[in-house]
């Protein structure tokens, strides 16, 4: 009878941690330097959706800085995580996402903003998907070239804004690849005004806007970008404080998500012009599944996926965005 008992307990024993295991999701994590932009919104939904299509669970934090992303990693592996998508506050923290990573035994990925160690070089080991920054910025560029045309403004006379956050290599891949489009055209190098951001949100745009405005009076006409939307929102708004309005200014951004949206659909058109409509869908969904598929069949991701872009404006909003399944 005692025996018996005792066998029953040492079977049991031996089968909880089997048992819990197999009860036990898969846990990702997805980890973003700005869960408040419609952007990192986005990707987040694409991900959940990723997560209930494959069978794991995302745990989504917000890594507003170096601190929060370091206690966000020890968390998820705390939590038994088998890896992470990151987009980090800072690129340059990319060692040290790299030696946790590896320390905790969790796959790393990143999105949107490529890691770079103490020299500034991509980290070859973390796998990456973000956009061709400079080809989108040249399609900033175009979509602006275009429209100054159809209304008719002397490329010599119109101030190009250029919203900088040039500390992120994908921030100024975009903005010098607006900047390359329109030198091409003939817009002349000195009509290039930097506005630098201290942070990539609406904001700091409209900061960074109102004192490049305030030194450059001498433009009456004006197109301005940035590498998100809010940052071309916040030039767009500044704007709007001087009384320079869509009749005089034009701002593409680059995104499409809500704060793109919100301005499409006010019943009056602003100076946002226009967004190069990047996918969420791509980047929140398919680096979850990677990572995913990493962790549990061992399928190494590509070492870098870059997307593209297409022009959105009022007119095809809708249109573009069904076919982009947004
Ligand atoms: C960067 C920007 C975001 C968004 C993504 C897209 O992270 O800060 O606003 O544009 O790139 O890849």
């Amino acid at each position: 009878m005692k025996m018996q008992r005792r066998a029953a307990l040492a079977l049991a024993l031996l089968a909880t941690p089997f048992a819990l295991q197999a009860a036990e999701p898969v846990k990702i994590g997805f980890l973003v330097k700005q869960a408040e932009e419609p952007w990192f919104q986005d990707e987040w939904r694409y991900a959940e959706q990723a997560a209930k299509d494959k069978g794991f669970t995302l745990v989504k934090i917000g890594i507003p800085n170096g601190e929060k992303m370091m206690a966000a990693i020890d968390n998820l592996a705390a939590q038994k995580a088998v890896g992470f998508v990151i987009c980090a506050p800072d690129v340059k923290l990319g060692v040290a996402v790299n030696r946790a990573a590896k320390r905790h035994n969790l796959k790393v990925m990143s999105v949107d903003d490529q890691l770079v160690d103490g020299a500034g070089k991509p980290i070859a080991d973390i796998p990456h998907m973000g956009i061709s920054g400079y080809e989108i910025g040249k399609q900033v560029g175009q979509g602006l070239l275009a429209e100054m045309k159809a209304r008719g403004w002397k490329l010599d006379e119109v101030g190009v804004l250029r919203v900088a956050f040039d500390q992120l290599p994908t921030a100024r891949d975009r903005t010098m690849g607006a900047v390359d489009a329109l030198k091409a055209a003939g817009v002349p190098a000195a009509n290039v005004v930097d506005a630098p951001q201290a942070k990539t949100d609406t904001e700091s745009a409209f900061n960074a806007a109102n004192i490049a405005f305030t030194k450059n009076a001498k433009f009456k006409r004006w197109v301005a970008f940035g590498l998100n939307d809010e940052a071309a929102l916040g030039a767009v708004r500044a704007a709007e404080g001087r009384g320079i309005k869509q009749d005089a200014m034009l701002a593409i951004g680059i995104g499409g998500s809500q704060t793109a949206l919100n301005e499409f659909t006010k019943p009056t058109p602003t100076a946002f012009y226009g967004t190069v409509l990047i996918s969420p869908k791509r980047h929140g969904y398919e680096t979850a599944t990677a990572v995913f598929e990493w962790a549990t069949a061992g399928k190494t991701p590509p070492p870098v996926t870059l997307t593209s872009g297409i022009l959105m404006t009022r007119q095809n909003q809708a249109e573009l965005r069904k076919q982009m399944g947004l």
